[in-house]
C-alpha cells in the first residue's frame, strides 16, 4: 500500500472509498487466474459514478495506472493490477436499479452478484439467460468486461446479446452514455459492442441496461454417458445437425469424472468414459415428446445410457456439481493449467482426438470439460507439480495451434487478459493487433486502463 497516494485519493473521495484492511489489499492482488500475487499500491471503493469519474480524472492527471475489478473471478488475469496502481472495486456499485416487464430490461450497476439479477427477475416470469459457473459470486460488470458465456450461451447467447446499453467512464473522467434501451438501435458504431469484452481496457462500466426475455415454461435435464470423450463430441455435432436445440449441453470427460467421484461428488457405479449433461426447456405442451425424442436420438448417436433426472432437486444438484468442476480441480491439482478454447461445433471430435494425441505427445494429464454445444471447452493440464516454462508453452502451443487449425479461437468466454496475451498472434494477424492498439489509444491514449492485458508487449 502507498500510504500517501491513498492519503490524496481519500482527501478526494472521502474514508469509505478508501478502506485500508490488509485482507481486501490481498484480495485484491489475486483473482482465479492462478497467475500470481500483484499488490495494488490503492485500492477504491467508489460509491457511485461520480465518484468513480473523479478517481479516472485523478489518475489521468498524476499518470497512475487503474485496474477495475469486479467480484475477481475471472480466470485470464483481467482483474491483476500488473504494472501496480490503484485497483478500483465496484463492489459497492452493487444496486439493482430496475426491472421493467414491459420495457423486457434491467437496469443494475455492475458490482451486482450475477445469480442476484436471475433471481429477481425469475420472481416476476422473465429470464436473464447468460450463466458463468461462478453465477453465485460474479458481478454483472465483470460478466461484461469479458464477455461471459456459460452452459446456457448454446441456446442463448452470451453477456453481448443481452447487453442493450452502458454508462462508463474513461480515464481523465469523461463519462459516457452508449446504447438504448430500445432492442433494436443500430445509431453509429457499435460502442457498446465494443466495451462488451474489452475486458477492462477502454473504460470503466458505472451502469447497464440488460434485455431480458420471458422465463421457459419447462426445464428437463438428463445425463448421457458415452465410452470416451470423442464419442460424446460426435454425438453433440448429431444432436446439433438433427435440429435439437437444447437450452446446454455440458461434457465431462474420464478425467473430470473421476476426479468428481474422488470428490464425493460423482457417486453413479460403473466406469465412466464421458458425459453429456443436456438441458431442454420451452412450453410445457410437448416437453415429455420434446425429451423423448432428444433423449433417443441421444442413444442412438452413441450412448450407453441415459439417465433421465425426473425432479427439481436432482436437477438442481447436477447443475451444482457441473458448476464446482472448476473449483474442484483448483483443490485437487493447484498447479493446473486452465484453458478455455473454442472450435466450431462441427470440428468438436477432431478437437478431442487431437487433445488425446497431445497429452499422449507430451505425456501428461489432460482433462477437458465445458460448454460442448458451443465447442467451447475448458482444457485443463493437470500436473502435479509446476511445468517448467517450456514445456508449458509447448503443451499451450500445441493445443491453440489445433483449435486455431480448427477455425476455432485462443479463448471462448473467459478473455485473454495476462493469461494469454503472448499467444495473441497466434490467431490475429499483426495489422488486425495494430488496429485495435490504436483503438486503445483512442480511449486511453497514456495506456493507464488495465495496462499489461490482452496485448503482447510491444
Ligand atoms: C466453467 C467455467 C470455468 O464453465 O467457465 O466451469
Ligand atoms: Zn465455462
Amino acid at each position: 500500500m502507498d500510504e500517501r497516494l491513498c492519503h490524496r485519493l481519500e482527501q478526494l473521495l472521502g474514508a469509505t472509498a478508501l478502506p485500508r484492511e490488509a485482507a481486501l489489499y490481498q484480495a485484491c492482488a489475486r483473482d482465479e487466474s492462478n497467475l500470481g500475487s500483484y499488490p495494488p499500491d490503492a485500492v477504491v471503493v467508489p460509491a457511485d459514478a461520480r465518484e468513480l469519474a473523479l478517481l479516472l480524472e485523478f489518475a489521468g492527471a498524476e499518470g497512475v495506472p487503474v485496474t477495475p475489478r469486479g467480484a475477481g473471478t475471472g480466470k485470464s488475469g483481467g482483474a491483476l493490477a500488473v504494472r501496480g496502481g490503484i485497483v478500483v472495486s465496484t463492489a459497492r456499485m452493487n444496486r439493482l436499479l430496475e426491472i421493467d416487464e414491459a420495457d423486457l430490461v434491467a437496469v443494475v450497476e455492475p458490482g451486482l452478484i450475477t445469480g442476484a439479477l436471475c433471481e429477481a427477475v425469475q420472481e416476476r416470469g422473465l429470464f436473464y439467460p447468460p450463466d458463468p459457473a461462478s453465477l453465485l459470486s460474479c458481478s454483472l460488470g465483470g460478466n461484461v468486461a469479458e464477455n461471459a458465456g456459460g452452459p446456457r450461451a448454446f441456446k442463448y447467447g452470451v453477456t453481448r446479446h443481452y447487453t442493450l446499453a452502458l454508462e462508463v467512464a474513461l480515464i481523465g473522467g469523461q463519462r459516457l452514455s452508449l446504447g438504448r434501451r430500445s432492442t433494436k438501435s443500430v445509431t453509429g458504431y457499435d460502442l457498446v459492442g465494443l466495451m462488451v469484452g474489452s475486458e477492462g481496457t477502454l473504460g470503466v462500466i458505472s451502469k447497464i441496461t440488460l434485455r431480458l426475455i420471458p422465463l421457459p415454461m419447462q426445464q428437463q435435464l438428463f445425463v448421457a454417458m458415452f465410452d470416451d470423450a470423442v464419442a460424446a463430441g460426435t454425438a453433440v455435432t448429431r444432436l446439433v445437425t438433427a435440429g435439437v436445440r437444447p437450452s446446454a449441453m455440458e461434457l465431462l470427460d474420464a478425467q473430470i469424472v473421476e476426479h468428481l467421484r474422488q470428490s464425493g461428488r460423482w457417486s453413479a457405479r460403473g466406469q465412466v468414459g464421458a458425459i453429456l449433461m443436456v438441458e431442454l426447456d420451452g412450453p410445457e405442451e410437448g416437453a415429455v415428446e420434446r425429451l423423448e425424442r432428444a433423449a433417443g436420438l441421444t442413444e442412438s448417436a452413441g450412448a450407453s445410457e441415459v439417465v433421465v433426472a425426473t425432479d427439481a432437486g436432482r436437477c438442481r444438484a447436477l447443475w451444482e456439481m457441473r458448476r464446482q468442476v472448476s473449483v474442484m480441480l483448483r483443490d485437487a491439482c493447484p498447479h493446473k493449467l486452465s484453458e478455455d478454447i473454442a472450435v466450431p461445433c462441427g470440428a468438436l471430435p477432431e478437437m478431442l482426438r487431437r487433445l488425446d494425441r497431445i497429452a499422449v505427445d507430451h505425456q501428461l494429464e489432460v482433462a477437458a470439460y465445458g460448454h460442448a454445444g458451443d465447442g467451447n471447452l475448458h482444457v485443463n493440464i493437470l500436473s502435479p507439480e509446476p511445468l517448467e516454462p517450456a514445456s508449458r508453452d509447448a503443451v499451450l502451443l500445441a493445443i491453440f495451434r489445433a483449435a486455431i487449425s480448427l477455425g476455432g479461437t485462443l479463448s471462448g468466454e473467459h478473455g485473454i487478459g495476462l493469461a494469454k496475451r503472448d499467444f495473441l498472434p497466434l490467431e490475429q494477424e499483426a495489422g488486425q493487433i495494430a488496429v485495435q492498439r490504436q483503438l486503445k489509444r483512442v480511449f486511453d491514449p497514456q495506456e493507464l486502463l488495465n495496462p499489461g492485458k490482452i496485448f503482447p508487449d510491444a
